[in-house]
């Protein structure tokens, strides 16, 4: 039984390539990190970067290019056929894990190519120019990890087919969460999901932020960015920051904002990616129905301090 990834549109798009920057050094997980990518860290049974790839293909994004660095090989190996692997599971009729072995790398045509030097995400995704040629193109940021069922990306799409130019994803964040990430001053369209970008900043202070819209990790990009990257100076942390490049290109009016209020998971942070996990198995057919109910069971141990655990460590 195959789990190919059957895009949410049959519609051609304009729009075919992904950008996925991997070059992070992952400190917040350290040690588990010292060898292991962060995005090769497992949610559920596969690795968080695998759950991108498969937003982009299911989006109808067939051609993904990977933005690394050193000590990302393990990234490279999961996109990649495992023939040894695939050759013992074929040997053993265990049709399952070979479809689970083999499915990474036929969701898309997968790219690799090497940040070199940490200069930030802008930076990233200016490594990417020549891969992508002069078409409109989607990022999709690893720690962002946005729920399978949501289709967030395809409404991206269809948003730059209307209006040309580039496209971010928005969320409204509480005040005192909008130091994390970028954020977008708006005005409405006649679209309750679509917002008209007047302005960018990277990791404004509460007091500063010019609402509460925080960018979320995911991005369609006129390639008329690459012109404008190439100029932006550094900015924030001393890196080039793909908000600085898009504020340039907001203040020409060619960028919008789709508003999402759906299920979104932030994997870069430990309380939230250990939330991610257990939300994820509890939704899951094989595992969910036991999972929930040890989890049940375990939640009310804790408020009682009875659990079955407690006790047997106790005693
Ligand atoms: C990056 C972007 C930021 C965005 C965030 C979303 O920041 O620079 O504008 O809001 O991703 O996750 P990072 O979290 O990589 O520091």
């Amino acid at each position: 039984m195959s789990r190919m990834i059957v895009p949410h549109t049959t519609s051609a798009r304009t729009v075919r390539k992904a950008v996925v920057p991997a070059a992070g050094l992952g400190t917040r997980f350290l040690p588990a990190t010292k060898a292991t990518p962060k995005e090769m860290l497992p949610v559920v049974d596969k690795p968080a970067i695998q759950y991108v790839v498969e937003e982009a293909a299911a989006a109808g994004l067939d051609d993904v290019l990977m933005v690394t660095g050193r000590h990302k090989r393990a990234i490279e190996d999961h996109f990649d056929n495992a023939f040894e692997l695939e050759q013992a599971l074929a040997a053993k009729g265990d049709a399952v894990r070979l479809d689970a072995v083999r499915d990474p790398a036929r969701l898309a045509s997968i790219h690799h190519i090497r940040q070199g030097e940490p200069l930030g995400l802008g930076h990233a995704v200016l490594c990417a120019r020549r891969h992508v040629g002069d078409q409109p193109f989607a990022v999709l940021l690893g720690d962002d990890l946005i729920d399978p069922r949501e289709t967030l990306l395809s409404r991206m799409l269809d948003v730059r087919d209307q209006y040309a130019g580039s496209v971010i994803a928005l969320m409204e964040v509480p005040p005192e969460q909008i130091h994390l990430y970028g954020c977008a001053a708006v005005e409405a369209t006649g679209e309750d999901d679509v917002v008209r970008v007047t302005g960018l900043v990277e990791k404004p202070s509460h007091e500063d932020a010019p609402s509460s819209y925080a960018v979320i990790g995911r991005y369609i990009l006129d390639p008329a960015v690459f012109d404008t990257l190439e100029r932006t100076p550094p900015g924030r942390g001393g890196e080039i920051q793909l908000t600085d490049a898009l504020q340039e290109l907001a203040t020409g009016g060619t960028v919008h904002g789709v508003v999402f209020d759906g299920l979104r998971y932030d994997t870069g942070d430990k309380a939230d990616y250990l939330r991610t996990v257990v939300r994820l198995a509890c939704d899951r057919d094989d595992l969910g129905p036991e999972f929930t109910a040890w989890l049940k069971e375990f939640v009310a141990g804790l408020d009682t301090g009875t659990s079955s655990e407690r006790r047997r460590l106790a005693a």
